[in-house]
């Protein structure tokens, strides 16, 4: 997968159905005090959601291979602030903070353009990990490896984990095969290692129980509507995301592929096309 994969423009338009879907669980482990490590970290959306729940933090280290993201991730964060009453203030190229005068807070955000190969040396510097939308990209080596190095009484966070589930309201008789085929393609060699696409969530089951380590499971799905342009346009972007790559795939009848593509969009069309994207979040106490 190419460094440059995804878009500012997709993780934006993400953003708002990332805010409804996940799991507020996390509130009762985070702490004032704590220092997160937000691995894959794409323009901070991860960050933006915590303060937006009033899940309070001290710093949280965005990590990401693609330096276009990161650059983001301070105007992001300004736009978001603009809406809150909340001050953003920049230090320096890499660093930010945020301020709340309602709960007298301050967040400080650093950026460290690093794969996130090279990020294990860093886990045990920080209370929290944080991994969004992105385990499916993991190989077993590398979640293996982080399991075996973390220390602890820490929290892993690992929120919206694809589970390989998608479904709709109105029933294709090719779904189940598309979405057979969307799966397998997740699970393909990304930067020399196989990543694990939905099973990465059985893996990170296996390697805490192996462990001892507590294990919390929620379900963070996204439902998408087509009852509003802002809803249609999302919906189709995201059937745009296993349409295009099963498109290059010389493996899927490509007819069968095209006719499921256009009822979609025609049901989209029709503004009744219902989508449920199946999510989980992690919570994981080391
Ligand atoms: C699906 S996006 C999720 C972004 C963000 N966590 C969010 O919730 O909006 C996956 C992110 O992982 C980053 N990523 C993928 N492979 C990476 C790697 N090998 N090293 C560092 N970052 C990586 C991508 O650049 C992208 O920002």
């Amino acid at each position: 997968m190419k460094k440059e994969y995804f878009t500012n423009t997709w993780l934006a338009l993400r953003e708002p159905y990332d805010f409804l879907s996940r799991n507020k669980n996390l509130k009762k482990l985070i702490k004032r005090s704590d220092c997160i490590l937000d691995i894959g970290s794409g323009t901070g959306s991860f960050g933006r959601w915590c303060i937006e729940n009033d899940i309070f933090f001290k710093t949280m280290m965005l990590l990401d291979h693609d330096q276009r993201l990161l650059n983001s991730s301070r105007i992001s964060t300004a736009k978001f602030c603009k809406s809150k009453k909340l001050v953003i203030e920049r230090i320096s190229n890499k660093k930010f903070k945020v301020e709340d005068p309602v709960h007298n807070l301050t967040y400080g955000f650093e950026t460290i353009n690093r794969d996130l190969g090279l990020a294990i040396d860093l886990i045990n510097n920080f209370d929290v990990l944080s991994m969004s939308a992105l385990i499916d990209l993991l190989s077993i080596k590398y979640l293996s490896n982080i399991f075996n190095i973390i220390n602890g009484n820490k929290v892993i966070a690992m929120t919206l984990c694809f589970n390989g589930k998608v479904s709709w309201n109105h029933k294709n008789t090719h779904d189940k095969y598309i979405i057979n085929e969307f799966n397998k393609e997740q699970q393909s060699i990304k930067e020399g290692e196989l990543a694990l696409g939905y099973k990465s969530i059985e893996k990170v089951k296996q390697l805490s129980k192996k462990k001892n380590f507590k294990i919390s499971i929620y379900d963070s799905s996204w439902k998408l509507l087509s009852n509003s342009h802002e809803n249609k346009k999302f919906q189709m972007k995201y059937l745009e995301t296993i349409y295009k790559p099963l498109k290059r795939n010389g493996q899927v009848d490509n007819e069968i592929l095209e006719k499921w593509f256009s009822s979609k969009i025609q049901l989209i069309d029709n503004n009744s096309l219902e989508t449920t994207v199946g999510h989980n979040d992690i919570i994981i106490q080391t």
